[in-house]
Formats: structure tokens, C-alpha cells, sequence
């Protein structure tokens, strides 16, 4: 593979004990977790190589394979590598590689024992597969998994060939299409592990497994399939069945747009009865298709794009951070707390506050009730999700605040308001850094009035919170480094993804979303149907149109947006008066089940077909009818190409570095559709001038809100695409 690696020393160790187990230690010297890169997998085969003379001259009589990185095993293959690759063949070929390294292991003469404390993703999941046993602790990080699907490919060293057999073919398929990490328990309860130990004494429990191991008195695990799973899988028949539903789940609409888990799925059926040879060749063939598809290169590009992100702030910075041990929240309302629940999930301890005692019971209730979902969807157990929720304080007063490093406000969106309890915050926590979640108001102006203006910053979370992964990291010209450094820190300690911003109105995501709804709102006057604009987005890939978005937002809160909009920016903003018109028939959106369309119990029962007249009734549609009938491609050109230049202009004005966290915020903050690597990436495949010609044509048609920024009109002029601006 002709990657390119910047790594120079060894990142594997080996060691025999007294026992004579051998111990293959994975530990890159040069990074915080274990990736596979082509070096490190080239030491890898150098080192089987010796083990192999001293397994046949009796030195060891088993090997443990195993991870120096505390609480974390192997992450997967080197995600650059796999962007360097530049043909099919060449990756057939990577995948061939890897292959044969790891079938070394399996053919060692000697039993085998992967020890998995941590995280084990992709590359490292395979190599477990190769070993003859598998041995889990009960940490909470620890996980396996197989995630090649979410970057547009599949398992390439061998995954798709050993796992089947060791788990069964169905859970094979949900791990491998579904790409999420299965739980040490799970994992034992199907065959994946044999064993789940403390992670307190985990070397002690390898090292007993081991001499168990060799001294023949471990059983293998073996997936225990009920009759059902044992008709489906163990018949032709029943696996036609099996396959064809797997094959039904993963055509729907937007899943045509990711033909990973389809090839998947081809791959695991051809290899049914196939002799492990041809199937290994079959899955090195599969990979090389997949991984030059455009949809895997915008996959690896996001994902890319997100790991830089981490990295954004420059060292002289970043060395100003301080970590954060405790945190305030001001505000339990709908983000307050879920921002405690964060916090209380990653393990910071927690105070929060509101001025209301029923507010903040409501606040609390919603932080245990989001805790108690992630135990039952076995993020971590129920027991681990009672002494989080422990975290949380809840509380009227300031003084709690006493000793917090960071203190996010999270009231309702008034200068006055969030300027006073700034102030308030810092009289108590006066070492704070003071962090606003405001989605639109100027941080700088918010830190007129507390002594320390140095200390503000925005931290702009996206709702919801537990889901999003986005956080808008907003410097003001006066926020000082070691504010920044501390709240961008605090964004990666709760795994979420930060993207830097300056404090312009919107920042950059709302900004370009209200663009974006904007010209939804536009549409359904001009007598459009709600489905049609909705299945228009939906079918491009977002994960709802801009109308359902509009109903989850809450037509309120929109307009209250909009309306910040349309003052920093003027006629390109100027609302459609499609919300005034429903918030004037008491429609709020899907909170009181009223929106585009209808809810009962939270449930969506479809567009309401007495939208239309309501915004016809009194000439609010500009047509007046709802039969205007717009192609799909017409309504996406018009709402995505206006959101493409509304990003232009937040170029120019440098909200953001350069198109890259632009692609990076919409994929994370609205679910952008990743396949098309971002807003960008799409807008240069969709053609610059394409773009700009559009834009002019609407301009003269439909009004100047289309008018072609300077910056795209200039890239047009020029013949030059996002991507060159980087
Ligand atoms: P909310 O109305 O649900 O909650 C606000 C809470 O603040 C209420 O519980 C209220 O009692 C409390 N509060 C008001 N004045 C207070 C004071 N002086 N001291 C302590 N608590 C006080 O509002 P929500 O939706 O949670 O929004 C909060 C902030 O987050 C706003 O700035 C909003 O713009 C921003 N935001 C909201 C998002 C959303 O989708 N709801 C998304 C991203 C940001």
C-alpha cells in the first residue's frame, strides 16, 4: 500500500513469561490510541516471522495478543491509508495484505488468546477474529465492532469470512451493516468472546485464562442459536429468506445512496459453502469496488474532516487549557439539561441551577431519563447510570457554583438575561470559565458587565444534545486562550466534534439553515405541497425535509431566529410569511401537534392537508393554489444552491477557516448527508457555474435573496471550486 506514514519507531512488543506464554503488546509510540498502519503491519509480519522459529523450538505454548494503551485496544486500520488509496487494485491489494498477516496468526502452532481491554474497531476486531479465543473486560469502554460500512466499505482483512462462523450468520449481518460496537456481555452471550473478566485484574485473569488455555481446560464459546436462527441459517431455503429481508432493510430510499451494505451482504451470501481461499479473495475484490466509490471517499473525507477538528486550536493555545473537574449549568430547561446529562455521562460532576423549582425538577427529570435510555440501550448499565445521575446537583442557588472550572448558561435567549446571570456566575465561581449556549446572540456584548471578559466564550450546543454531535466553539474578540483552550477541551472530553466560529449572528450553522428553511417556507406559498418538498430533501438524503425540521425546531423558536437574521442580514433573510401565519392559527409545530404536519402523542401522522388553505385563505400564498407543482430537482436547486451561497458569504466574512468546517458543521449539525461529503464537496460536483447561473436566473426571477455573492461569483469567474479554496 502506498500510504503515506509518518510513523518511525516500533509500536509493537513482545515478551515471554515465566509460563511461557508469549505477549504481543500493540503499542504505537506515537499516538494515543492503535491504529494499523502499513508500517505497524509490516512489524507485525517481520515478528510472526520470529515466532514462528520460536513456537517450532518450543519456547511458547500459547500467545496472548494484547494492547499497551490503557483502556483502549485496537481503534482499526489507518483511516489515511485508506484515503490514499488510488485504484481499485491497489486496494484489493492492501486488503489482500492484511489478510495474509492475519491468517499467519490463526496458523500459528500455538493457541492463541486476544485480550481486549477497550475499544476495538475494525482492523482490530479482524485480528481478534484470527485468534482461537477472545477474552473481554468488563470496562466500560471496552467494545467490538466492525464500523467499515459507516466510511463506505467493508471488514477487508477477513472480518466477513470469520465472523459468521463464530456468531452466527444474522449477528454477523447486524454487526457488520449496522457498524455499532457490541458490549463485552453481548458479545459473550453470542460466541463473539469466551470470556468477560474485571478490568481491575485483567492481566491476572489473561494469565489464568491462558494456563487454562494450555493446560486444555477451556471450552470454546459457542454462539447458542434458538431453532428459528438454526432453520435460517443452516438451510438454503431459510438463508434466501434471511439475506432477501437483510437485502429489503438496506434498499430503502436513501440507503440506495450507500452501497456498502449491500455489497455486504452479496459478499456474505456468495461465501456461504465457498473454501476459505476464494471467500478471503472475494472480500479483497469487494473492498477494492467499494473503496473508490465517490460515496466511501465523502465517508473517509468526513470522518477525516472530524478527526482534524479535534486538532484545530494551534499548541500555543491549546497548552492554556485547564481540565474540567467540575461544571455550573444555569438554565434546566430543554438544553440545560441535557447539557448536565452530558456532562454527568462523561463522568463531571455536576451543579445545576434555574431560578424555578418546577423547572429545574423538569430539568432533572429529563438528565435521569436520558441516563436511564443510554442504559437501555446498553451504553453503560443501570447501576453506572444511578451513580451518574448521582453527578447531578440540582439547586436554586449560586453558591453551589463554588470551585466549578466551567459554567455554561443555558437560559432563555435574552441579552439582558444572560449578561445578568453571567455576572451572577462569576461572583461565586470566580476562577469559571463562562460559556453561553446561545444559538444567535453576540458572545462579545455578553461579556460586557462581568469583570472577567477574557473568560466568555460560546459553547453552542445543537438540540438534541445527546444525539447531535456538534458543538459551535464561539471566540469573541476579547475571549482569552485559556478560555478557549478549556472550553474546546471540555467539547472533547464529552465526545462531542468542535467547530470554531466567530461571533457573527447565526455563527455558521443556523445561519446557513435559515437560508435554507427560509426558502422551504418560500416554496409551500407559492402553492408547493408539503410532501413534495419534503421528499425532495429527503430523497437528496437529509435525514428530514425542511419542513418537518421546521415542526421539530418549533415555529416559535424559528421565528425568533429568523427574525435575528433578517436584522444582521437584511433582504436576503427576509422571512416568508409562512410562520407568522401558523403561529397566528396557534400552530407551534410538533410541541402542540400542530406543525406541517399532524402528531398525536409525538407520533407523525403526515402532512396536514388544511396547510395549504390556511396559507391561501388570506392571499398569504403567493399563488394561491396548491396544485404548483415544482420538480424535485427544482426545489432542491433552490433550496440547497441558496444555503451554498449563504456559506459564501460566511466565507468571506471568515466565520469559518476555509470550506473544510463548513462541510464538517453541516454533516454533524444537520445531518447533511456525509455520502456527499458536505455542503462544499457537493456544491463543487454539482458545478460552480451550474451554481452561479442558477442563482442569477432565480435573481431576476424570484428576487435578490438569490443574488450571487461576491466570493461564488468570483470562483465562477475563474473557474474555481471549494476544494481549491482550501
Ligand atoms: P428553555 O426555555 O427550555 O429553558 C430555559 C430555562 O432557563 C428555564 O428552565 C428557565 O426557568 C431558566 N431560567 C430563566 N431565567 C433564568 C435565570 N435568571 N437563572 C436561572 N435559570 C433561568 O430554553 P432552551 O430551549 O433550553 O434554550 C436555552 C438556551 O439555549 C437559549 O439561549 C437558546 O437559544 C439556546 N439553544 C436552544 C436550542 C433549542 O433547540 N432549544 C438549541 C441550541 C441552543
Amino acid at each position: 500500500m502506498n500510504a503515506p506514514t509518518s510513523e518511525s519507531t516500533s509500536g509493537l512488543g513482545f515478551e515471554v513469561d515465566r509460563d511461557h506464554v508469549g505477549w504481543l503488546t500493540f503499542d504505537r509510540p506515537d499516538s494515543s490510541v492503535n491504529t494499523l498502519t502499513p508500517l505497524l503491519m509490516q512489524e507485525l509480519d517481520a515478528l510472526l516471522s520470529q515466532l514462528e522459529s520460536r513456537i517450532a523450538n518450543g519456547q511458547i505454548f500459547a500467545l496472548v495478543v494484547r494492547s499497551g494503551k490503557e483502556g483502549s485496544f485496537i481503534a482499526g486500520a489507518d483511516v489515511e491509508a485508506i484515503a490514499a488509496l488510488s485504484s481499485a487494485a491497489d486496494a484489493r491489494a492492501a486488503s489482500a495484505e492484511g489478510q495474509r498477516i492475519f491468517r499467519r496468526i490463526e496458523r500459528l502452532r500455538v493457541p492463541t488468546i486476544a485480550a481486549v481491554d477497550g475499544a476495538c474497531m475494525g482492523g482490530g476486531t479482524e485480528l481478534i477474529l484470527h485468534c482461537n479465543y477472545r477474552v473481554a473486560s468488563d470496562r466500560t469502554s471496552t467494545s467490538i465492532g466492525l464500523p467499515e460500512v459507516r466510511l463506505g466499505i467493508l471488514p477487508g482483512f477477513g472480518g466477513t469470512v470469520k465472523l459468521p462462523p463464530l456468531v452466527g450468520m444474522q449477528n454477523a449481518l447486524e454487526i457488520i451493516l449496522s457498524g455499532k460496537p457490541v458490549r463485552p456481555s453481548r458479545a459473550r452471550q453470542i460466541g463473539l468472546v469466551d470470556e468477560v473478566v474485571p478490568a481491575a485484574r485483567f492481566r491476572k485473569a489473561v494469565s489464568e485464562f491462558a494456563a487454562g488455555v494450555i493446560g486444555n481446560r477451556v471450552e470454546r464459546a459457542a454462539p447458542t442459536l434458538g431453532l428459528g436462527q438454526r432453520l435460517l441459517e443452516g438451510t438454503g431455503p431459510g438463508r434466501r429468506i434471511m439475506f432477501g429481508a437483510a437485502r429489503k432493510r438496506a434498499s430503502t430510499e436513501v440507503g440506495a445512496f450507500y452501497p456498502a451494505p449491500l455489497k455486504a451482504i452479496d459478499v456474505l451470501s456468495d461465501a456461504v459453502g465457498m473454501k476459505a481461499d476464494e471467500a478471503y479473495a472475494l472480500e479483497a475484490a469487494a473492498l477494492g469496488e467499494l473503496a473508490v466509490t465517490p460515496e466511501s471517499r465523502n465517508l473517509v473525507r468526513v470522518f477525516r474532516l472530524s478527526q482534524a477538528a479535534r486538532r484545530a486550536l494551534p499548541p500555543d493555545v491549546t497548552r492554556h487549557g485547564r481540565p474540567v473537574r467540575t461544571m455550573g449549568v444555569i438554565g434546566a430547561g430543554v438544553m440545560g439539561g441535557a447539557i448536565a446529562e452530558l456532562a454527568a455521562a462523561h463522568d463531571i460532576p455536576v451543579v445545576l441551577k434555574d431560578i424555578d423549582q418546577d423547572a429545574l425538577d423538569s430539568g432533572l427529570r429529563h438528565a435521569g431519563d436520558l441516563l436511564r435510555k443510554a442504559a437501555a440501550a446498553r451504553v453503560f448499565s443501570e447501576e453506572e447510570a444511578s451513580l451518574k445521575f448521582a453527578l447531578i446537583t440540582g439547586t436554586l442557588e449560586y453558591d453551589d457554583f463554588e470551585g466549578a472550572d466551567v459554567v455554561v448558561e443555558a437560559v432563555v435567549e435574552r441579552m439582558a438575561v444572560k449578561q445578568q446571570v453571567l455576572r451572577e456566575a462569576e461572583a461565586s465561581a470566580d476562577r469559571a470559565v463562562l460559556a453561553t449556549n446561545t444559538s444567535a446572540l453576540s458572545v462579545d456584548e455578553m461579556a460586557n458587565g462581568v469583570e472577567r471578559p477574557g473568560s466568555v466564550l460560546g459553547l453552542h450546543f445543537f438540540n438534541p444534545v445527546h444525539k447531535m454531535p456538534l458543538v459551535e466553539v464561539v471566540a469573541g474578540p476579547r475571549t482569552a486562550p485559556e478560555a478557549l483552550a478549556t472550553g474546546f477541551g471540555l467539547v472533547l472530553a464529552l465526545g462531542k466534534t468542535p467547530v470554531l466560529v466567530a461571533d457573527r449572528p447565526g455563527f455558521l450553522v443556523n445561519r446557513l439553515l435559515a437560508s435554507y428553511l427560509n426558502e422551504a417556507g418560500f416554496l409551500l406559498q407559492e402553492g408547493v405541497a408539503v410532501e413534495a418538498i419534503d421528499g425532495a430533501l429527503e430523497s437528496f438524503g437529509m435525514p428530514m425535509g425542511p419542513l418537518r425540521l421546521l415542526d421539530e425546531i418549533g415555529f416559535d423558536v424559528a421565528r425568533h431566529a429568523s427574525r435575528e437574521m433578517t436584522a444582521a442580514f437584511g433582504e436576503r433573510m427576509r422571512p416568508s410569511g409562512v410562520l407568522d401565519r401558523m403561529i397566528e392559527d396557534a400552530r407551534l409545530g410538533k410541541k402542540n401537534g400542530l406543525g406541517f404536519h399532524r402528531y398525536q402523542d409525538g407520533r407523525d401522522r403526515g402532512a396536514d392537508p388544511t396547510v395549504q388553505g390556511l396559507l391561501s385563505r388570506d392571499g398569504a400564498a403567493v399563488s394561491g393554489e396548491a396544485t404548483a407543482s415544482l420538480s424535485a430537482d427544482e426545489i432542491r436547486r433552490r433550496c440547497l444552491y441558496i444555503m451554498v451561497n449563504e456559506a459564501s458569504y460566511a466565507l468571506e466574512e471568515e466565520v469559518v477557516e476555509g470550506p473544510d468546517p463548513v462541510d464538517l458543521a453541516m454533516v454533524m449539525g444537520t445531518g447533511f448527508p456525509p455520502f456527499r461529503g458536505g455542503l462544499l464537496r457537493w456544491a463543487d460536483s454539482e458545478g460552480i457555474q451550474k451554481i452561479h447561473d442558477a442563482l442569477s436566473e432565480y435573481a431576476g426571477t424570484l428576487g435578490n435573496r438569490f443574488a450571487p455573492a461576491p466570493l461564488l461569483a468570483g470562483m465562477a469567474e475563474q473557474n474555481r471550486t471549494f476544494t481549491d479554496l482550501n
